[in-house]
């Protein structure tokens, strides 16, 4: 049996409709959102995905602005942009995109976004509130996997699911993510002796490594929910996910193709949480 496609492009377009209306509805009351990026130097792909987080956002109303800083900028020049929207009041939500030059830390600069703009989810603070289930901003590709996962047409509560990768960004928050749905949580990573003994155990499998044909059909239990993170980049430029597709979709039971399963959803979340953001600020819900 051919698993169901979890078509992310027609699911992120559904739901941008609903955050649509909801902008429309705060705009009304005189509150539009508004959300700025940082980006520092020129990386194509970096480039590209921040311009892509634009268009999404004016397309459903939200405002949206590009800081654009040269590849040498120093990192107190960062600093001082970002402080400047962090006082900004017309501003809801800041997103920097990573990975930044060698001269401007990483970290110093993610610590030092306003944790109540922070629509990545990405500072300590908001990472510490998701690890005490309290409501926070959560980072936008766990998000957009959980809501492709509401798609699957499965329970997770008691379900083995198998995360693939430790990252802070997607494996280790999604990981949270599945506890909170009640789900028994494995993450697999480098280390990991016998990765396919996890797999075939799995109900529902998410793989975030960046590793092309790393999951085989071998790998797969009948029926399980198959999600892949993966979006690398072959030789001809074309996106490959971790999970070998058309081999796969012929034992699980749901799977997301690479492209058009989770990018979509990515950008769906950051406009979910700058919409998030605006409401909080204006005690609204
Ligand atoms: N670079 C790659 N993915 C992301 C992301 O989700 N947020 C930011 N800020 N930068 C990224």
């Amino acid at each position: 049996m051919s698993a169901k496609v979890l078509d992310g492009k027609q699911i992120a377009k559904d739901y941008r409709q609903g955050l649509k209306d909801q902008v429309e509805e705060l705009t009304s009351k005189g509150y539009t959102p508004k959300l700025s990026v940082i980006l520092v130097g020129n990386d194509g792909a970096s480039l590209s995905y921040v311009k892509s987080k634009k268009k999404a956002a004016e397309k459903i109303g939200i405002t949206s602005e590009i800081v654009h800083l040269d590849e040498d900028t120093s990192e107190e020049e960062v600093l001082k942009e970002l402080d400047r929207l962090n006082n900004d009041d017309s501003v809801s939500g800041i997103l920097v995109q990573v990975p930044l030059p060698d001269q401007v830390s990483e970290q110093k600069v993610l610590e030092s976004i306003d944790p109540a703009k922070d629509v990545d989810g990405f500072h300590p603070a908001n990472i510490g509130k998701l690890y005490i289930d309290e409501q926070t901003f959560v980072p936008c590709t766990p998000l957009g996997v959980m809501e492709l996962l509401n798609h699957a047409d499965m329970d997770l509560e008691g379900k083995n699911a198998v995360v693939i990768g430790r990252s802070h960004i997607v494996g280790q928050p999604v990981s949270k993510l599945l506890l909170q749905k009640n789900a028994t949580v494995t993450i697999l990573h480098s280390r990991t002796k016998d990765m396919h003994a996890h797999l075939k155990d799995a109900d529902v499998i998410v793989s975030a490594v960046g590793r092309p044909g790393l999951v085989t059909k071998d790998d797969v239990k009948e029926g399980a929910v198959v999600i892949d993170v993966g979006n690398t980049p072959d030789e001809n430029g074309k996106l490959k996910g971790d999970v070998e597709y058309d081999e796969v979709k012929e034992v699980a039971g749901a799977i997301t193709p690479v492209p058009g399963g989770v990018g979509p959803m990515t950008i769906t979340m950051v406009l979910n949480n700058t919409l998030l953001a605006e409401k909080m600020r204006r005690g609204i819900e």
